[in-house]
């Protein structure tokens, strides 16, 4: 039905398409483990933890920033890129790092935050001073319109114009995130050089990959026009809440350049180099997200695959949302591979956010694992972990202390990672957490699902290793995804292997017919279940059915 087909290829003897499929574990590395009781999670904590990220089955682990920062952003206000922040470690800290998930088999990507620095970074600090120094076009300037008001309607993601006045130019600078994350001027050669040189450093440095923070927003247009106002029917809060009014506008020109596929091509060729490397591209757009997935996965011009927002939503995703999804992204995006996630740094924690109930959860847990595309889990989706809730004293999430409390921010899916129930930090530090461990999370640690067979963390490892001994579905095709009711239907295909997949998405228990064909039931151990005498399905609440043609 769809797309081109991915046959493994190896250069080297390194498996180039390591990544088609693959599972990513996201590590936030300051909630994961503290190793020196500061309370702030560390890089040796990372290493001191492989064991349970390599019992998980995952291929490779997406750290979020841990280079040298003020954290007015939590890292992603870089203002080195070549060192690791001493809060999280050193540099040797993560060879470390890379040499223990190697030994693992496991791949390392670090997330490269290129579309904007922090205003600490040595490059602002001297592009800021006046207009004619080395680096005075480094960053997106403007002199301010006749009446003093900034250049145009742009507006910052994290609420207030997009435009920050700097009285030493006299000019405005732009920022799409807070007012400290001044966006790089990428119309200059010479911060494109830079920031090749900033990755070259990381892949000489042994990394597997990156995770490539707003690839869409690296240009911002050369005229500085006004974006049109986004008609309310057209409106959706899938990259800002709803009461964010970033939503009102279409962002033609602060975002989604066509020169962002230019550097993508300048930053692939760099990958190229270093063969068996990937990137995935987070592409944040409540619009054209999966469009703009095409135009950058497409070929070897851009970035391998691109992270998908669209089951990041608020509402729940129904059987047709998921044909809808699938069949939108066969139109606009046929040869170009996604990378899906239910939860991550930046959204509420997807069992509370779709009120799931535990059957609910592991379904949605299976569903991720047979998809076409490629997978990141967030920490502690595993251990099926709620949102946190914390309160206004304890937020430390710019984002949410702006729009509190209509939109809470984030820091409820940033807290720390339960490992043991008898300590009340969960095993996560033995100082002060920078965030609070939840209480409600103590008995969901990971020791307590160890020791607990029906728990959800067997659950996750089960439905992984599924995937990855059926490359049907690792790295197949997709025979189109179809709802009928509250049932997603699809099958998967790969060198001859073809794999069935029935989920029921409801609390209600529902009959479906299989395909055509001689199938034999497989995986068991997910619940996966085998029809009935009539030949139909029977599938309970939140039950699937999977099967391989004969
Ligand atoms: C990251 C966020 C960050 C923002 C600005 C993203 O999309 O995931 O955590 O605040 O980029 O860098």
């Amino acid at each position: 039905m769809n797309q081109i087909l991915s046959k493994s290829a190896t250069v080297a003897g390194v498996d180039i398409d390591w990544w088609r499929g693959a599972v990513i574990y996201q590590i936030y590395p300051r909630s994961f483990q503290d190793s020196n009781g500061n309370g702030i999670g560390d890089l040796l904590g990372i290493v001191g933890r492989m064991p349970h990220i390599a019992s998980l089955g995952v291929d490779a682990i997406w750290i979020s920033p841990f280079f040298t920062s003020p954290m007015k952003d939590f890292g992603y206000d870089v203002s080195n890129y070549c060192d690791v922040d001493p809060m999280f470690g050193t540099l040797s800290d993560f060879d470390a790092l890379v040499e223990t998930a190697h030994g693992y088999g496991i791949k390392v990507m670090i997330d490269l935050v290129l579309s904007h620095t922090s205003d600490q970074h040595p490059w602002y600090q001297t592009s800021k001073q006046d207009r004619d120094n080395d680096k005075a076009d480094w960053y997106v300037w403007s002199d301010p319109k006749e009446d003093g008001t900034p250049p145009n309607n742009w507006l910052s993601i994290f609420g207030g114009p997009a435009w920050t006045w700097e009285p030493a130019r006299e000019q405005y600078y732009l920022h799409n995130f807070l007012g400290s994350q001044p966006d790089l001027n990428f119309h200059n050669m010479d911060v494109q050089d830079a920031l090749l040189d900033v990755t070259r450093f990381w892949l000489e440095r042994g990394v597997d990959g990156f995770r490539l923070d707003t690839i869409n927003f690296y240009f911002a247009d050369k005229e500085l026009r006004s974006n049109p106002a986004l008609p309310k029917e057209k409106r959706n809060a899938n990259i800002a809440p709803s009461v964010n009014p970033y939503n009102h506008q279409e962002h033609i020109y602060s975002k989604n350049q066509p020169e962002n596929l230019e550097f993508l091509g300048r930053f692939r060729a760099l990958l190229e180099e270093f063969p068996g490397t990937a990137a995935v591209g987070e592409v944040g757009d409540a619009q054209r997200g999966l469009e703009l997935l095409g135009q950058y996965t497409k070929g070897n011009e851009g970035v391998q695959m691109c992270y998908a927002f669209e089951f990041l939503s608020k509402e729940t995703p129904t059987a047709a949302r998921f044909a809808e999804v699938f069949a939108d992204l066969d139109r606009v995006a046929a040869e170009g591979w996604a990378c899906w996630a239910f939860s991550n740094h930046d959204v509420m924690r997807h069992v509370t956010r779709w009120d799931l109930n535990p059957a609910a959860a592991r379904a949605y847990a299976t569903l991720i694992m047979c998809l076409r595309g490629s997978v990141c889990i967030y920490q502690g989706e595993e251990l099926g972990l709620a949102e946190a809730d914390v309160a206004f004293e304890d937020l430390q999430d710019p984002y949410g202390i702006e729009f509190w409390p209509e939109f809470k921010g984030r820091d409820g899916c940033r807290t720390p990672m339960v490992w043991e129930p008898s300590n009340r930090n969960g095993g996560f530090t033995t100082g002060d957490p920078w965030l609070p461990v939840s209480p409600e999370h103590l008995h969901r640690s990971v020791a307590d699902q160890e020791s607990e067979p029906g728990a959800l963390l067997h659950h996750y490892r089960r439905a992984i290793s599924f995937r990855h001994s059926h490359k049907a579905i690792r790295r197949g095709s997709h025979g189109g995804v179809f709802a009928y009711g509250n049932v997603l239907h699809f099958t998967r295909e790969h060198e001859g292997q073809e794999i069935f997949c029935a989920f029921n998405l409801s609390d209600m228990p529902v009959t479906h017919a299989l395909p055509a064909g001689d199938w034999v039931t497989i995986g068991a151990e997910l619940g996966s279940t085998a029809p009935g005498p009539d030949g139909n399905l029977h599938l309970g609440p939140w039950q699937c059915a999977l099967a391989l043609k004969q």
